[in-house]
């Protein structure tokens, strides 16, 4: 297995909650290397997930920076065009998406643009600049619904909501690049992240931060929906591990362990010291909610070696106690109207 080198690093998509902890981890872990985060800061983009970094940057002299900031849309392609000239990146890692299931029920045009003609552009862009490696960030959500067994990498794509079609729209145009065009890149379907720095709308951080408020969790449906939870420490490592080490058009799922919704949010209230039962709300099911998620990251153990290092139950403990610290980064989300206008129809399943 050849180990390759890479120093300038395009990260799009590092100011949301994935991508600012993968900007974090390889800040920290190649010095040598020059990051530059292309992020457009929609509501889900917050410069405060990288407020440490940015500090440090500043108190180095110019010369010496190694972080860049470039505030831009993956829709821009004159723009981008400009970037990728004048920056000579070697590789680049596509986070840039609209990521909430639940806002692609209510309007799914924004996940269209940004999740396949985004990527689009971006795909285009690395082919013209010759770029070394192209990796996508991709989903287990683009294999729908799984009665029993497990998804394997090669397993059909019976995507069942706008966001997962349109991660799939994606995540086949990049695999058509690689057979048409030789595109040197990779594809990791990740399964549903955990960690610090997520927004306040998706399912931990929401049960966290309601309880935390003295407020009900909206709980969808019989919340038995199973998912297979990963820290996002964990896919950084597994991002970065592939991004070095993986044949070029490999895929590669990523993936945790299998919990139902309503067993995440009893732990957190376990944890918390609250009653499960008093402390919930029940609303409708999303339509065409998918009520189990399987995919198997044995691929990717067998041939990279990778393993989480991570058990979500006792995961969970410290991420409660970071979201009790840092109150002030989450309060400032969740009194801004986008997260309210959102979170008013979300909270009673009002899709229409
Ligand atoms: N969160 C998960 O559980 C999960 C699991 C598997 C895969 N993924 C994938 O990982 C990626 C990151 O997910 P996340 O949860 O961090 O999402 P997020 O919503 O927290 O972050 C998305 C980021 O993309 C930026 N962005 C949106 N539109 C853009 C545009 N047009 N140009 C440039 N930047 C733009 C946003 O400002 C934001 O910073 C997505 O591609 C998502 O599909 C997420």
């Amino acid at each position: 297995m050849i180990k390759r080198k890479f120093k300038n690093l395009l990260i799009t998509g590092g100011a949301g909650f994935i991508g600012s902890n993968f900007v974090r981890y390889m800040y920290r872990k190649y010095p040598a290397c020059r990051i530059f985060n292309y992020d457009l800061l929609t509501y889900a983009g917050n410069l405060d997930n990288l407020a440490g970094i940015t500090k440090k940057e500043k108190a180095r002299p110019k010369s010496q920076r190694r972080y860049f900031f470039v505030k831009g849309d993956i829709g821009d392609e004159n723009f981008l065009d400009r970037l990728f000239a004048r920056n000579k990146f070697d590789v680049v890692v596509n986070f840039a998406a609209e990521s909430h299931v639940d806002r692609s029920i209510i309007s799914s045009q924004d996940f269209i643009k940004v999740n396949v003609m985004g990527v689009h552009i971006l795909i285009d862009l690395a082919k013209k600049y010759k770029i070394s490696r192209f990796v996508q960030i991709s989903t287990d959500e683009i294999y729908g619904d799984v009665g029993k067994g497990v998804s394997h990498e090669y397993s059909q794509l019976r995507p069942s909501n706008p966001y997962a079609a349109s991660k799939a729209a994606a995540d086949f145009l990049v695999q058509s690049y690689i057979r048409t065009h030789k595109l040197p890149a990779i594809i990791l379907r990740g399964s549903n992240n955990y960690g610090l720095f997520q927004y306040p709308e998706k399912l931990i951080p929401l049960t966290i931060t309601n309880l935390l408020e003295n407020k009900l969790v909206p709980l969808h449906g019989s919340g038995r929906h199973v998912r297979r939870w990963l820290h996002v420490m964990d896919f950084c490592s597994a991002i970065d591990l592939a991004m070095h080490k993986a044949s070029d058009f490999s895929i590669y799922n990523v993936a945790g362990e299998a919990r139902s919704n309503r067993e995440i949010v009893m732990r957190i209230c376990e944890i918390l010291g609250k009653d499960f039962r008093t402390h919930i709300k029940r609303v409708s099911d999303r339509p065409g909610a998918d009520l189990r998620y399987a995919p198997t990251a044995s691929k990717i153990e067998k041939q990279l070696k990778w393993k989480a290092q991570r058990n979500i139950d006792s995961a969970l403990k410290d991420i409660v106690r970071w979201y009790k610290i840092k109150q002030k980064w989450w309060k400032k989300i969740k009194k801004k109207k986008e997260f309210l206008d959102h979170y008013k129809k979300q909270s009673r399943a009002l899709y229409y």
